[in-house]
């Protein structure tokens, strides 16, 4: 079965082919930060607009590079939620147009189970039942996964996602949008112990996560830095990892919990976060010392993309799952309401 996928749930049109025999055919990205970046963060009807000029241009292109016509499409999947509404509304109703010209189904798929299923695309993909840690933009859950649509929430962030604090925590320092490649990069040259971060929750049992306290503790940090006459590049990276290393070790404790209790040893590490290095490190050594194992995608495939949508997609078409003819999508769609496979 040969899937076209669509992902526009934020700012990036995603466009991808993948044949259920064949694997991943073509993928197209285009990102909309430099769009967004004057403004300090995605604007939704900027996005929407956007994707509406990107979609077309980029089918053709996935379809010339993979070498097949429009005909050769089997069915079509699509970003139906959770996301930016007026974003979703472009992929939906652009998938939706063409399944019904080319008499073919279409599927709305779950953007945050296409992150989970992303490592799947990978040479060697895990095996369920695993614990998955999503971690994105919008979200930050721990997940049992037992297969396709069978999963349960173990914990999740109770106020922002761990996406939202690097975000957030960059620009406050006056750096550019997206912040967790910024953060990321600066942490590099940071001095290690100069400042020390709380790890949140991690005091007390349970699987949930608290990140709002760590952006007000960053934002304290600079602010005592800057009266002091300090504004240093310097001083920019040793908070960066000051931050960055008490995000990892609060994820990695939590992981490590979550993988007791469930008494697994794979996890799965996903969402735009999961391309940071040093929690991909910080977790390789944890499941090390368990002897399990850690998958992730590719860095491209950790953020938004086709690819993830057209892979989850043709699962559930294969199982036989598509939508009607109307366009439905949602900004706020719990992962546990999904169907099972
Ligand atoms: O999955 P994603 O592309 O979009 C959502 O579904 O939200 O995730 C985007 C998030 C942003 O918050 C971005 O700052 C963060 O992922 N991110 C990173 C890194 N690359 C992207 N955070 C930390 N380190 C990175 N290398
Ligand atoms: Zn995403």
């Amino acid at each position: 079965m040969l899937v076209l996928g669509l992902e526009t749930s934020c700012d990036e049109t995603g466009v991808a082919l993948y044949d259920s025999e064949r694997g991943l055919l073509a993928d197209a990205l285009f990102s909309q930060i430099d769009l967004h970046r004057v403004y300090g963060g995605v604007v939704p009807e900027l996005a929407s607009r956007d994707h509406v000029k990107r979609m077309l241009p980029l089918i053709r292109q996935v379809l010339a590079e993979a070498g097949c016509v429009a005909s050769d499409i089997d069915a079509i999947a699509y970003t139906a939620g959770p996301g930016l509404v007026g974003a979703l509304l472009v992929g939906a109703s652009c998938a939706q147009a063409l399944a019904f010209a080319w008499d073919i189904p279409a599927l709305g798929v779950h953007h945050m189970e296409g992150h989970l299923l992303a490592p799947m695309l990978e040479e060697q993909p895990p095996a369920f039942p695993f614990v998955a840690l999503l971690v994105s933009g919008g979200h930050t859950q721990l997940v049992r996964v037992d297969g396709i649509g069978r999963y349960q929430l173990l914990g999740e962030s109770l106020d922002d996602a761990a996406g939202e604090a690097f975000d957030k925590t960059a620009k406050l320092m006056g750096l550019p949008y997206p912040g967790g490649p910024e953060i990321a990069r600066l942490a590099q040259s940071g001095t290690a112990g100069r400042f020390k971060f709380p790890r949140p929750m991690t005091d007390r049992p349970g699987l949930e996560f608290s990140f709002s306290g760590l952006k007000t503790f960053t934002l304290n940090t600079w602010q005592q830095c800057r009266a002091a006459g300090d504004e240093s590049e310097q001083t920019r990276c040793d908070i960066a990892l000051a931050f960055q290393q008490a995000v990892v070790e609060t994820l990695t404790i939590k992981c490590r919990r979550a993988l007791k209790q469930t008494g697994l040893n794979s996890l799965v590490i996903a969402g735009g976060v999961s391309a940071n290095q040093a929690l991909r490190q910080s977790l390789e050594q944890m499941l090390g010392e368990l002897k399990g194992q850690v998958f992730y995608a590719r860095p491209a495939f950790c953020t938004d993309n086709g690819a993830m949508i057209a892979y989850a997609g043709c699962q559930r078409l294969l199982a036989g799952q598509h939508e009607d003819l109307s366009i439905k999508v949602q900004a706020r769609w719990p992962m546990e309401q999904l169907p099972a496979l």
